[in-house]
C-alpha cells in the first residue's frame, strides 16, 4: 500500500447525502437499522464509535438470562456456560471479525487492564531491549499505561510524532523501531482522525527490527475486517462497546498469537487463569492456552449484548459492513466539500478511504457551542477538545437519511444556531 497523501481531490459532487432516501433504498444492509432499539429523542445518532446502540433482541436475551441462566439454573450456569464464555465468545469474535483462528482470543477485563497485561507481558519477554515505541497521539489510556510500565520496568518511551489529521505510517515505524525496541503499540484506527494504519506493513516493519507489536483495535473491531493470523500480528486488544455493541462497560478482548502464548507471561495472576481453577493450590500454575490471560471472575452480564451483535455481523458479513462504512464516510466528505468547507470548517481525517476508518473528524472554532445545540436537538456526534466534531458511522445502525439530517443540523447550528 502506498503512503497516504496529506491532500487529496475533493469527493465527487453529488455523491453526498442529497440522495439519501435513494441510497437507503438501494442499501444491501437496509433492513438492519430497524433491528436496533429506537430512541424517542434522537434523530441522528452519529456516535456509534463511542457507544454502539442496543439491539431489540437483546431485551429478550437479558430477560431469559435473568429468568433462566441466572434465576433458575443459578450457580450451575458456571459449569454449563459461563466458565468457558470468555474463550468461546473470544473464538467467535476472532473468527467473525478479526481473522483469528480459535484459541487465541479471550474476552475479559477492561481495555485498559487488558492493555496493561499484554504490554507488560510483551516487554518482559524482550529483557535485552530498552524501549517501547508508540505515537504521541495514541489514545490517552494507551499512553498512560505505557508510561507507567516504562517507569515500573526502567524502560524508555520513544514517541513517533504524528500529524493529528492522520496517524502512524510505515515509514515512520521503519525509521523509529530499532534493536532497542521491545514493543511497538499502534491504534489500527486513530481515535482522533479516524486514520486507518496499514496493519500488515507496520507489523512487518516492526518485526524486521525484532520488535513485538500490539494493535489497539478499539475503533476497528466489528467495522474493519482484519487478518490477524495472516498478517503475523503478535498481540491485539480492543473494546466491545463501540462497533460490537456490547453496552457501556462491556469487557475488552485480547488476542495473543499461539506462538507467543507460552513465551509471554501476563502479570496479573488470578485463580481463573490457573491450570486447576478449583484445585485451590498454594502456588500459581498458569492454565494452558488463552485461559492463562484471564485473571478473575469473567464479567458475564457484560458479555450478553455483544453476542447479539455478533449474530448480526455474521448475517451481514464484514465485507458488506466495510463497504457501507466507506460509503457513509464518503457521503460525509461530499457534504463537507459542498456545505461545510465554505463555512470555514476543516477536514481532520484522511480523504483516501484506504486510510480511513469509520469516523470522520471536522474542525471549527464554533464546534463546542454547536455540539451543545446539536445535542439539545437530538443530533448526537461527539465533540473532542478543543474544536473537533467526530462523525461516527456504524454501518449496521446508521442510515444515509439519518446522516443527512445530522449533517444539515450542523450547517443550521453554524448559520442560525
Ligand atoms: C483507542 C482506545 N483505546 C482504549 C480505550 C478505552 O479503554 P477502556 O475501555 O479501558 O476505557 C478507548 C476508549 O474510547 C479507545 O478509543
Amino acid at each position: 500500500m502506498t503512503s497516504p497523501t496529506l491532500s487529496g481531490s475533493p469527493a465527487s459532487a453529488g455523491a453526498g447525502t442529497g440522495d439519501a432516501e435513494l441510497r437507503d433504498s438501494l442499501d444491501p444492509l437496509a433492513t438492519f437499522p430497524s433491528r436496533f432499539v429506537p430512541s424517542a429523542e434522537v434523530v441522528a445518532y452519529l456516535d456509534g464509535n463511542s457507544l454502539g446502540r442496543p439491539l431489540k433482541v437483546t431485551k429478550d436475551r437479558f430477560g431469559s438470562f435473568i429468568e433462566q441462566q441466572w434465576g433458575s439454573r443459578l450457580i450451575r450456569s458456571w459449569d454449563e456456560e459461563w466458565f468457558e464464555l470468555p474463550l468461546t465468545l473470544g473464538d467467535r469474535l476472532g473468527a467473525l471479525t478479526l481473522g483469528a483462528a480459535a484459541g487465541q482470543t479471550v474476552v475479559a477485563d477492561s481495555t485498559t487492564v487488558m492493555l496493561y497485561k499484554l504490554i507488560r507481558a510483551a516487554v518482559d519477554a524482550r529483557p535485552d531491549r530498552t524501549e517501547i515505541v508508540l505515537d504521541d497521539d495514541n489514545f490517552p489510556t494507551d499512553r498512560f499505561i505505557i508510561e507507567g510500565i516504562a517507569r515500573e520496568r526502567g524502560l524508555t518511551v520513544r514517541y513517533i510524532t504524528v500529524d493529528k489529521r492522520y496517524g502512524v505510517t510505515t515509514d515512520q515505524v521503519s525509521e523509529t523501531v530499532s534493536d532497542a525496541t521491545a514493543l511497538l503499540v499502534v491504534s489500527h484506527v486513530a481515535y482522533r482522525s479516524g486514520y486507518l494504519a496499514d496493519m500488515q506493513e507496520i507489523t512487518a516493519a516492526a518485526h524486521s527490527a525484532g520488535a513485538l507489536v500490539l494493535w489497539d483495535l478499539c475503533h476497528s473491531a466489528g467495522v474493519i475486517p482484519t487478518e490477524l493470523d495472516a498478517w503475523g500480528v503478535d498481540l491485539a486488544v480492543g473494546c466491545t462497546y463501540k462497533y460490537l455493541n456490547g453496552g457501556p462497560g462491556s469487557p475488552a478482548f485480547g488476542y495473543v498469537a499461539s506462538r507467543l502464548q507460552t513465551e509471554i507471561e501476563q502479570p496479573i495472576w488470578g485463580w481463573m487463569g490457573a491450570a486447576d481453577v478449583f484445585g485451590m493450590r498454594v502456588e500459581y500454575q498458569p492454565a494452558p492456552g488463552m485461559r492463562r490471560f484471564i485473571s478473575g471472575t469473567p464479567p458475564v452480564v457484560g458479555m450478553l449484548a455483544m453476542q447479539d451483535m455478533l449474530d448480526l455481523i455474521d448475517e451481514a458479513g464484514m465485507d458488506a459492513i466495510r463497504a457501507k462504512s466507506i460509503e457513509l464516510t464518503e457521503a460525509v466528505l461530499s457534504f463537507f466539500d459542498e456545505k461545510l468547507a465554505p463555512l470555514g470548517v476543516e477536514l481532520a481525517s484522511p480523504r483516501d478511504s484506504a486510510f480511513r476508518g469509520s469516523h470522520v473528524t471536522i474542525r471549527h472554532e464554533s464546534f463546542k457551542a454547536v455540539n451543545e445545540v446539536l445535542w439539545e436537538n437530538g443530533v448526537i456526534p461527539d465533540f473532542r477538545n478543543p474544536d473537533g466534531l467526530r462523525i461516527g458511522l456504524s454501518p449496521l445502525s446508521t442510515t444515509f437519511s439519518e446522516l443527512r439530517v445530522g449533517l444539515e443540523a450542523i450547517v443550521e447550528a453554524m448559520t442560525h444556531g
